[in-house]
């Protein structure tokens, strides 16, 4: 019998089909789609069925190093895209995100196990240096022509194990593919030259604490203000918040959630890796420090400050993203940055997420903008047409203590003519 990965996804679908795994709403859902055609999709990934879209907005107002930006970001969560541009602006009123990018590279390590106390990885590299160096350039040796290359090489050990350390500029690609060939083609070498060592593994680390993105914003605090709080307090509240994330493991926890909506959602929209930036991102902090935000007041400006300091490990050109046609579009609306333009454009809505999060839950609350927007879920959940979309978000709002589906399409059936 033909296995599920050999058939096409024609097959595929009419075996899940015929299997009563899918009706044919399903397969309707599943067709092929604009924004990802079967015939790429299909080469992306295995057992492949369909394609997955979340919604693509644009955060606005964004002012960074004095150019302004729209900005996409794919995203399923009501609010992030307006939150984002939100802060944006307000950070725009007074001059905007200024930045400042580290990318040095990646780093590979070939590890070897059981290593004997006689080893002297160190000596063997000095020895071999001009030879691993060019087993690194043959591996890939367009990569120099496109600005990267392999930049330094270091030994460590300890624990019975030892490795060479691979520095690897990529240039602007994210890079994991021609660093692990290059990884893989050291360790090749190094397997030969050194047949008695027990050679465990060649792999990129997704610490990136040489490729960071750093991101300031002043507010003016009178642009802080709402309704009823006085700017100047909603500044000084907003620091407290940022103090407490530092000090309280709970809290730290949903602060860089905050942070991460605005991150992940560029970084999914360009094609990037999100599971490479998060671990990137995570394995920067420890107890010392529990967020990559700082938030302070400058009593003489009268302004808020927030800064952001996150590893990011991002590219702007190869990989998903010059195959990806929506990765495509999104990277043209960014005139097509640079490979560091992008991390400071992401590290810059990071840090405009967690403004927008923190004003909001030192003043009104999270749920007071939230609300509205999960109401219009609920409301198209329930079937509204965009005609009826006011009117039955409207009646959720009334009463929204007994806001549901149910709800909703009660609602709906009321407004209904017959
Ligand atoms: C919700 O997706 C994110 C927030 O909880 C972040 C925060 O609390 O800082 C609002």
């Amino acid at each position: 019998m033909t296995k599920f990965y050999e058939l096409t996804t024609a097959q595929r679908l009419s075996q899940l089909r015929s299997q009563g795994v899918l009706d044919e709403g399903d397969m309707a859902v599943l067709a092929d789609c604009a924004a990802l055609p079967g015939d790429i999709a299909s080469n992306m990934v295995e057992n492949h069925i369909g394609a997955f879209p979340v919604p693509l907005g644009l955060a606005e107002h964004f002012l960074i190093d004095g150019e302004r930006y729209l900005v996409p970001m794919a995203v399923e969560e009501p609010s992030v895209i307006a939150a984002a541009g939100n802060a944006a602006q307000r950070v725009a009123a007074s001059g905007g995100f200024h930045t400042s990018v580290e990318r040095r590279g990646i780093v590979a390590q070939v590890v070897f196990a059981n290593v004997p106390e006689s080893l002297d990885l160190q000596g063997f590299v000095d020895e071999h240096d001009v030879r691993l160096r060019q087993v690194a350039h043959d591996a890939h040796p367009s990569l120099e022509t496109h600005g990267g290359g392999l930049r330094s090489i270091s030994t460590h050990r300890g624990d019975g194990f030892a490795e060479i350390d691979l520095l690897i500029d990529p240039g602007d690609a994210m890079g994991a593919n021609v660093v692990n060939t290059i990884a893989e083609a050291v360790a090749g070498y190094c397997k030969r030259e050194l047949p008695e060592l027990d050679l465990l593994m060649a792999i990129l680390s997704n610490k990136a604490d040489v490729q960071r993105a750093r991101s300031e914003a002043r507010i003016d605090v009178d642009n802080l203000a709402t309704g009823n709080m006085d700017g100047r307090l909603v500044a000084e509240r907003v620091v407290e918040a940022a103090r407490f994330a530092e000090v309280s493991p709970l809290r730290a926890a949903t602060h860089n959630k905050g942070i991460m909506n605005g991150i992940n959602a560029v970084v999914l929209a360009t094609g990037n890796d999100t599971r490479n930036v998060n671990a990137a991102a995570y394995a920067d902090l420890d107890e010392s420090r529990r967020t990559w935000t700082r938030w302070s007041l400058d009593e003489a400006a009268g302004q808020l400050v927030g800064s952001i300091d996150i590893p990011l490990p991002l590219g702007s050109v190869g990989g998903a993203m010059s195959v990806l046609p929506a990765a495509k579009v999104v990277l043209k609306i960014l005139r097509h940055p640079s490979a560091e333009r992008l991390m400071a454009i992401v590290a810059s809505v990071g840090l405009a997420s967690n403004l927008s999060a923190m004003r909001a839950l030192v003043t009104k609350g999270i749920q007071a903008g939230h609300m509205n927007l999960q109401f219009k879920s609920l409301a198209i959940s329930a079937g509204a047409r965009p005609d009826e979309l006011d009117a039955v978000v409207a009646a959720l709002r009334a009463d929204p203590a007994h806001a549901s589906l149910r709800a909703a399409k009660d609602v709906l059936s009321d407004i209904r003519p017959d």
